[in-house]
This record gives C-alpha cells, sequence and structure tokens, in this order.
C-alpha cells in the first residue's frame, strides 16, 4: 500500500467523510466486529440502562444492545456526519420509537447534562484525541457517579505492527491508559485482554490482540 493511500485511510478512519468514509464505515464493522462484541460483553445493558456511545461509525451493532430490551436508551455522539447520516439510516426503525438518538458532536463537548449516563463506552477512537484528558473529563461529567466506562482499543504492539497507524495515531501502553482515566476521575476495575485472529496487511500477518478498560466513575 502507497503512502498517499494510507495517509487517505488514516483519515477516513479519524473522520469518514465522503464515498470512501462510506466504505471505511462498512468495512470497519468486519474488523472490528470482534472487539463489539468484547465490550457488550462487559458493559451488561440492563433494562432502564441509559447508555452512551462516542464514535459509533456506522452504528451497525446498536441493534445488539438495544433490540430485545425496549426500556435501553442509547446515545451515539459522532463528530463525523457521514456517519451520524449512516447511522441513522441503519437504525430508522428504533430511532421512531425514541430509543435510539445520534447526536452530531464532539467527545470535548457533549451534549448531555452533568450525571445524566449510566454507561459510556467507546472503541477505537482515543488514537486520534490530542488532549485524551479532555475527552475523559467530559465524559466523566456526563456519567452519574459511579457509572460505567468502557474505553476499547487495539493493543501497543498491535497498533504498532498496522502501518496505516504511522499517520496520526496515538498508541498507547496500559500503563499510560491507567493513568489517564485515574487522573480523569476514574477507578479502573479491570482490563479485559482478548485475542483476535491474525490480519493480512499489505502481506503481513499481524498479531491481534484488544484491551477493554473497564472503569468507574469515582
Ligand atoms: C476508527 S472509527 C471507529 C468506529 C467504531 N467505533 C469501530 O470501532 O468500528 C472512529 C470513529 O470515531 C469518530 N470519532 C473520532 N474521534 C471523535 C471525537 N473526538 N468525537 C466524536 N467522534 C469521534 C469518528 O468519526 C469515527 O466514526
Amino acid at each position: 500500500m502507497d503512502k498517499d493511500f494510507l495517509q487517505q485511510l488514516a483519515q477516513q478512519l479519524r473522520k469518514p467523510d465522503g464515498d470512501m468514509g462510506k466504505k471505511v464505515g462498512e468495512n470497519m464493522n468486519a474488523s472490528n466486529a470482534l472487539m463489539n462484541t468484547f465490550t457488550l460483553n462487559e458493559l451488561k445493558a440492563q433494562s432502564n440502562d441509559c447508555i452512551l456511545e462516542i464514535g459509533m461509525g456506522n452504528g451497525f451493532f446498536i441493534k445488539d444492545i438495544v433490540a430485545n430490551d425496549h426500556s435501553i436508551t442509547y446515545y451515539g455522539c459522532d463528530y463525523s456526519e457521514l456517519m451520524i447520516n449512516e447511522a441513522t439510516t441503519l437504525n430508522q426503525s428504533y430511532i421512531e420509537t425514541g430509543q435510539v438518538k445520534f447526536f452530531l458532536a464532539s467527545a470535548n463537548q457533549l451534549p448531555f447534562l452533568a450525571h445524566s449516563i449510566d454507561k459510556v463506552f467507546t472503541i477505537n477512537t482515543i488514537y486520534f484525541w490530542s488532549n485524551p484528558s479532555v475527552e475523559l473529563t467530559e465524559i466523566h461529567r456526563v456519567l452519574k457517579p459511579g457509572g460505567q466506562f468502557f474505553l476499547t482499543v487495539r493493543s501497543k504492539s498491535t497498533m504498532e505492527n498496522i502501518p496505516v497507524t504511522q499517520f496520526g495515531f496515538k498508541i498507547y501502553d496500559q500503563a499510560l491508559l491507567k493513568d489517564l482515566l485515574q487522573t480523569t476521575g476514574f477507578m479502573v476495575k479491570q482490563v479485559v485482554e482478548k485475542e483476535e485472529p491474525d490480519m493480512e496487511f499489505s502481506g503481513n500477518t499481524i498479531k491481534v490482540s484488544t484491551w477493554i478498560f473497564c472503569a468507574e466513575a469515582i
């Protein structure tokens, strides 16, 4: 893969836009499916939960949260207009019943009242935040005291081996993420580590693993 393509792909992963953004959004549904499953397994949505996802992409997996329990409310925030439109199309029936709502918003300024959300999760987004303490403090603000936060990323070694990450991705080790969470008001309860099938990228085989940071707002 040439450098120009990798740069374009990096930009699309950061904030999908146009025809390529639509395609990238669809591809992420396949490449990140397990990360989503792992995260929802930890989140354990319960009746009457109000759940916020930041950076839901095209919202393909929202049905897995809301379909079986109509008392659950899901909010999705994304700063990509394209992803809001795609997610709206895919989840029209849940929007009509009022169970799902989307917000064109950035994680550094969430359109919610303080202490109004039970659970927040975000998958594959923190790599793009220049000063993640700002976004994490904002997430802490909207969570109820004792509310749960799930931060899901690919492991440091995985990220270091994916060529696209050299173009503007911030890569974290566990200690740095724990420290960031602790200094923004969270207690890290557990870091779940999951192995995934190897990934092929430009003819190279990459070992893939995912970390889910399970934290509580204190
Ligand atoms: C790499 S995609 C990940 C999509 C999905 N969570 C997944 O893992 O398949 C990153 C998504 O987060 C959104 N995003 C990144 N930073 C954001 C921010 N600061 N505020 C809101 N949305 C953000 C992007 O627009 C994009 O839809």
